[in-house]
C-alpha cells in the first residue's frame, strides 16, 4: 500500500487572522499520510505555533527559497531560515518559471541551498521532459493548462507522464497537481505511479483540504 502525501499550496493567499480561522476549522481526518501546508513566509511562524500548540498532523513549507546562503540579497529568504518553521521548500512551480523567470539553472541551486539546511524539497515540473535535480523527495507533476482553470487532466493522461518522470527518479514521490478537488482525488490517487496530489485553490478552504485528505486515504 502506498502512502498516500497531500500538499496544499496556498500561493499568495491569506493573512494571519485568515489563517487563524482555517485553522480553528480545519479537521483532519485519522489515518496514514502525509499533509504539508506550504504558506507564504509571513505565515509560517504563525502556522508553526498553532500546529504544535494543537497537535495537527501538518507539516509545513515554503513555496520558495533563496538560490543564495545569507548575506546581500535583498528580498529572499534562506533555507535556514525557512528552517526555523518549515520541514519543506517548494521549488519549480510554473508560476515561479512563468512570472519570475526562474531557469533550471536557479531552481537547481535552490535545491542545493535547500537541501545543504535540510530542507526536504518537494520539486513542481510541467510535463515528462522536465529536468529533475537529484535528490528531491517530492515530484509533482502540474500541467500548466490544468492549474486553477477548473479542468483536471485525465487520471490515465496524468499516471502516463507521471510513470516517464518515475524513470528518471525512481526514489521520490509523485503527486499530480492542477485544479485537483475532492471529487477527482479518489480517481487520481488510484493510479500506479500516482503517489498524492497538490491541491492549489482547493486547500484555502479547510473542509476541502480535509475532504481531499478523506478521499484520498
Ligand atoms: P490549483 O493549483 O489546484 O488551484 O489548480 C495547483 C497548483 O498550482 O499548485
Amino acid at each position: 500500500m502506498k502512502k498516500i502525501f497531500i500538499a496544499g499550496n496556498w500561493k499568495s493567499n491569506k493573512t494571519t487572522k485568515d489563517a487563524g480561522a482555517w485553522i480553528d476549522a480545519l479537521s483532519l481526518p485519522q489515518g496514514t499520510y502525509t499533509a504539508v501546508l506550504f504558506a507564504p513566509y509571513t505565515l509560517l511562524p504563525f502556522l508553526r505555533q498553532e500546529i504544535v500548540a494543537r497537535k495537527i498532523p501538518l507539516q509545513l513549507g515554503a513555496q520558495d527559497v533563496s538560490p543564495f546562503s545569507h548575506g546581500a540579497y535583498t528580498g529572499e529568504v534562506t533555507a535556514e531560515q525557512i528552517g526555523e518553521f518549515a520541514e519543506w521548500a517548494m521549488i519549480g512551480h510554473s508560476e515561479r518559471r512563468k512570472y519570475f523567470g526562474e531557469t533550471d539553472e536557479m531552481l537547481f541551486r535552490k535545491v542545493e541551498q535547500a537541501k545543504a539546511a535540510g530542507l526536504s524539497v518537494l520539486y513542481c515540473v510541467p510535463d515528462e521532459h522536465a529536468l529533475i535535480p537529484s535528490g528531491v523527495s517530492v515530484v509533482a507533476y502540474e500541467p500548466v493548462w490544468a492549474i486553477g482553470s477548473g479542468t483536471v487532466e485525465s487520471p490515465q493522461a496524468a499516471n502516463a507522464v507521471i510513470s516517464t518522470l518515475k524513470e528518471k527518479i525512481p526514489s521520490a514521490t509523485f503527486l499530480y497537481g492542477g485544479s485537483v478537488t475532492g471529487d477527482s482525488v479518489r480517481s487520481l490517487v488510484s493510479m500506479s505511479a500516482i503517489d498524492g496530489v497538490l491541491p492549489g485553490g482547493a486547500s484555502l478552504d479547510p473542509h476541502s483540504f480535509s475532504e481531499i485528505i478523506a478521499h484520498a486515504i
